[in-house]
């Protein structure tokens, strides 16, 4: 599920989106510049933020500088304020600035993913134009100039002023930075839609030029990078990390995450040697994880393990968190299945039948179904004893689902019906701590011998010849080991490395669209080691990407109070510490914040096409709601959804989604608006009800235009289908990457198993489905024995389904 943000205030990582309020043309006093100014308000942020600026009356030669307004809030004179020139943090340039005596300081910086930012190598430049410092705020007027086209490294990326709408970041800190070591801002952060056509401005270079009616400073240049900027790297950097130990493998698993483990697992039960590669480190206790907060020293339990710690991935993720991607996902052993809410649902056969092709029809993948099902079966009741913690939302929210006709029913026995029904949510924790496919698949296979796990080590690129692996190359880590791993004569690689990190892999192994794989061929790591471009294999690896479109609903009810887990996390409620650590039990089982009901409607669209809707409710206010007794209910748009977005690499060898897979087409905005009709009718049946966002002046078409089609606003982190599983294969012209065995076409032995084979979103979280197309793609992959035909260009000879026994 998505994140959150209400009580800390503190996410860097929070994907949630403020209605734009409070936009305004607007002269500023002391200079007379005229800027298209956005003010965000005290209950978004202590002391408020105001940003502004003025373009260029006409768009200038490169299109790329404007003179930007910032009003920071800085009580005591302490305190930063951030602004990103793409919207989000990962991939953008950032300019930090903050008061200093009477002085006002900036920098630019720059983030590959959700990590401290470095200093910015990139040639943005500053001038400040003018300053004032009063106790409480700053206010800087500068020139920001190379600010719109920015490139860290190769990583490069652009925002130019050329569209309707700029999707403007801030964050506030309530200190200040310290050298280059930031710490997560503590006061608040979202992004707003500016508007170029009422920025621009005829007397623009006037300004520029220091010309304002009362300039009150001389104009500085602050060149980005700070005085010493840091040379951009030019040499490709060497794997840093032990010899791996020699011996060769049958299968070599990349990425121990939801499909990775189950996969592996199934793979060794045969028998043959199979290697699991990870990046990240561990996780759960019983596995050697080792992070954790004070109250939980001294117990075999970190916060993995413990379901009301899941949420502080949005506020604290270092060293968790993968750094070479834009969006969230947890790079450490169980990926995303380490880090998640742990929503467990019993698949919809629907979902099977409407998105994947034969053999993987909810027919053929009952039996994996059934085998997943029978290691998970999930829970409604977390908690050891039985009970549910906090229900005061799920009651009045059922209540009200009710008197609407909405039926209520048991998700774990009654998947198939999700059409006006709602549930409590079900989670895949058992004994109170959270298992999934860490505690089940991974327990059975570390017990064989043929079985080896690495962690801390990076898979750099599959080794190949023509279409034939031989092995994978390592990139080290802490701890980790570098060099090549064989495979076995008739061996096979399976890339698990979730919908960024595969799509990363194929890349970075001559697989994908040309485009991309010239960008590797271009870059500093990989361009002098890439794979001959006579071998690339041309596959739309990367395109029909998709994720559930996140549209959040705010509601209130007296009944309704917020519990904080991040304070919990702090330790701040010993009792109920005190009692999760005694017997697992109390509102700590549970997922933060608090989740549920989850309920589900279908929806048809004018194109004949049936839109499957999931709304998964939480006790925590989005803004602009701030109330403590608000609960978000967040509208999933999931299978039938027909738009579509794509992962792009960049030069530093980042992956980042290009192309947001939102709301494209009239008949998926369609959808989201009946089905929050629907929930506006079913909560008015309860009068204590209050809706609150939107609110009711604001039209349900106004609000769901009023979002940005952004991945930061949007999105709901189950990104899923960038290498499609199908029959029509990329390589003449379809838009499949691997076939019904989920080979890659034009490979004989390089499979992929993990979310991006989805080749559509379906209704629920996806984590379940996940793991059980794993288990089905383990019996497809042993069924097909040694590798066979095959070479670039050529598709691989469809391997029937029906050779297979489920
Ligand atoms: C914060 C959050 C909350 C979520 N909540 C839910 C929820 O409640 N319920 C639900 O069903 N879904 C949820 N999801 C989505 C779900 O977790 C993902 O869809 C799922 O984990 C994806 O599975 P995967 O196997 O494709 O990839 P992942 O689970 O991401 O696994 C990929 C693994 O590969 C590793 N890896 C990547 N690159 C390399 C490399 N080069 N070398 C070696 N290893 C590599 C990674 O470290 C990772 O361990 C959530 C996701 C997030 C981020
Ligand atoms: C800054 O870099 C851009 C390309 O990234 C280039 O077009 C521009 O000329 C550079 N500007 C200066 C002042 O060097
Ligand atoms: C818990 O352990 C950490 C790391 O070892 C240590 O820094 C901290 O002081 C400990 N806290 C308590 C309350 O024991
Ligand atoms: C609110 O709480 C009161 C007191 O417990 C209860 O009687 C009432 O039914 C609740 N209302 C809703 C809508 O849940
Ligand atoms: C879902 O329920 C609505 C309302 O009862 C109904 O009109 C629609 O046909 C149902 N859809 C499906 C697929 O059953
Ligand atoms: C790539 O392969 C072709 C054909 O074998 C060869 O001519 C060329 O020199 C190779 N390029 C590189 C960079 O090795
Ligand atoms: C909720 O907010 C009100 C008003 O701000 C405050 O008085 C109350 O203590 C808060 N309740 C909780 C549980 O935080
Ligand atoms: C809706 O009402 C609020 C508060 O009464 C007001 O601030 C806002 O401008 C109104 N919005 C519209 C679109 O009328």
């Amino acid at each position: 599920m998505k994140g959150s943000t209400f009580a800390r205030a503190a996410s860097l990582l929070s994907p949630l989106f403020s209605l734009a309020q409070a936009q305004e043309k607007w002269t500023h006093p002391g200079t007379g510049i005229e800027f298209w100014k956005q003010t965000v308000d005290t209950s978004q942020t202590s002391g408020g933020f105001e940003w502004g600026y003025a373009l260029p009356g006409e768009p200038t030669g490169s299109n790329d500088e404007y003179i930007g307004y910032i009003k920071g809030s800085a009580a005591g004179k302490k305190g930063w304020s951030g602004v990103s020139h793409g919207g989000g943090m990962p991939n953008a340039l950032l300019l930090v600035s903050w008061p200093e005596g009477d002085a006002v300081k900036t920098t630019f910086v720059y983030a590959g993913g959700y990590v401290n930012p470095d200093p910015y190598t990139g040639n943005a430049t500053l001038t400040q134009i003018s300053h004032t410092v009063t106790d409480d705020h700053f206010e800087l007027i500068y020139r920001c100039q190379w600010c719109w086209i920015w490139d860290q490294g190769g990583a490069d990326g652009s925002q130019l002023p050329t569209n309707e709408v700029q999707v403007i970041g801030w964050a506030q800190h309530k200190d200040v930075p310290s050298g280059t070591s930031w710490t997560f801002h503590n006061n608040g952060q979202s992004q707003f839609g500016a508007q170029p056509a009422q920025a621009r401005n005829a007397k623009y270079f006037e300004w520029a030029n220091g010309g304002g009616t009362t300039p009150t400073a001389t104009p500085t240049a602050t060149p980005s990078g700070g005085p010493t900027p840091t040379p951009s790297q030019a040499v490709p950097t060497t794997c840093v990390g032990k010899p791996a130990p020699t011996g060769s493998f049958d299968y070599i698993v990349v990425g121990a995450g939801a499909g990775g483990i189950p996969v592996a697992d199934r793979l060794s039960e045969s028998g043959k040697s199979v290697l699991l590669i990870e990046r990240g480190p561990p996780s759960l206790g019983r596995f050697g994880g080792t992070m954790k907060p004070a109250w939980l020293n001294g117990t075999d339990l970190t916060r993995f393990d413990v379901p009301g710690l899941c949420n502080q991935i949005w506020v604290d993720s270092a060293g968790i968190a993968c750094t070479d991607i834009d969006q969230m996902a947890g790079c450490v052993l169980g990926g995303g299945a380490a880090v998640n809410a742990a929503l467990w649902w019993r698949p919809v056969e629907k979902d099977w039948d409407y998105n994947f092709p034969a053999g993987w029809k909810a027919a053929d993948i009952k039996a994996a179904t059934d085998r997943v099902f029978k290691r998970i079966p999930g829970t409604d009741t977390p908690s050891t004893d039985g009970k549910r913690y906090k229900q005061e939302g799920f009651n009045v929210l059922s209540t009200a689902f009710s008197a609407a006709g909405w039926k209520q029913v048991k998700a774990t026995e009654q998947p198939n019906e999700k059409n006006f029904t709602y549930s409590h949510s079900v989670f895949m924790y058992e004994k109170g701590q959270r298992q999934g496919p860490l505690g089940t698949y991974l327990v059975s296979a570390l017990e064989r011998k043929n079985f080896q796990l690495w962690q801390n080590t990076k898979v750099r690129r599959v080794v190949r010849s023509g279409g034939k692996a031989t092995g994978v190359e390592l990139d080290g880590g802490d701890g980790g080991y570098c060099g090549t791993v064989k495979l076995n004569d008739g061996g096979r690689v399976i890339l698990s490395a979730g919908t960024f990190g595969s799509t990363k892999l194929l890349f970075r192994s001559g697989i994908g669209p040309k485009a991309q794989l010239n960008i590797v061929k271009n870059s500093i790591q990989d361009g002098s080691t890439l794979i001959n471009e006579t071998q690339w294999i041309d596959l739309p690896v990367g395109l029909n990407l998709n994720d559930h479109v996140n549209t959040d609903t705010v509601v209130r009810h007296p009944n309704v109070s917020f519990y904080d887990f991040y304070k919990a996390w702090d330790g701040e409620y010993p009792s109920d510490s005190k009692q999760y650590l005694a017997d697992r039990s109390g509102i700590l089982a549970q997922s933060a914040p608090n989740i549920g009901p989850v309920a589900w409607e279908d929806v048809k669209g004018s194109d004949g096409i049936e839109r499957a809707i999931q709304w998964t409710a939480r006790v925590e206010p989005s803004p602009p709601a701030t109330d403590n007794t608000s609960m978000t209910i967040s509208n999933y748009l999931g299978r039938g959804s027909t738009s579509r977005g794509a992962l792009s690499i960049n030069g530093a060898l980042n992956i980042f989604v290009s192309k947001a897979p939102y709301l494209q087409t009239q008949e998926d905005f369609d959808a989201v608006v009946t089905s929050i009709k629907n929930l506006q009718a079913a909560m008015a049946k309860v009068p204590g009800i209050v809706f609150e966002v939107p609110a009711p002046n604001v039209t349900v078409e106004a609000y769901v235009k009023s979002l940005p089609l952004t991945a930061a606003a949007r999105r709901a982190n189950h990104w899923i289908g960038t290498a499609k599983i199908g029959t029509d294969s990329g390589l003449t012209g379809g838009s499949s990457v691997v076939d019904l065995n989920t080979q890659v076409y034009g490979t004989e032995n390089i499979h992929v198993v993990d979310a991006s084979i989805f080749p559509g979103h379906i209704q629920t979280n996806p984590t379940s489905y996940i793991v059980t197309v794993a288990d089905h793609a383990a019996a497809k992959i042993l069924a097909l024995g040694k590798p066979s035909g095959g070479t670039p260009g050529t598709p691989t000879p469809g391997k029937q389904a029906g050779a297979v026994r489920n």
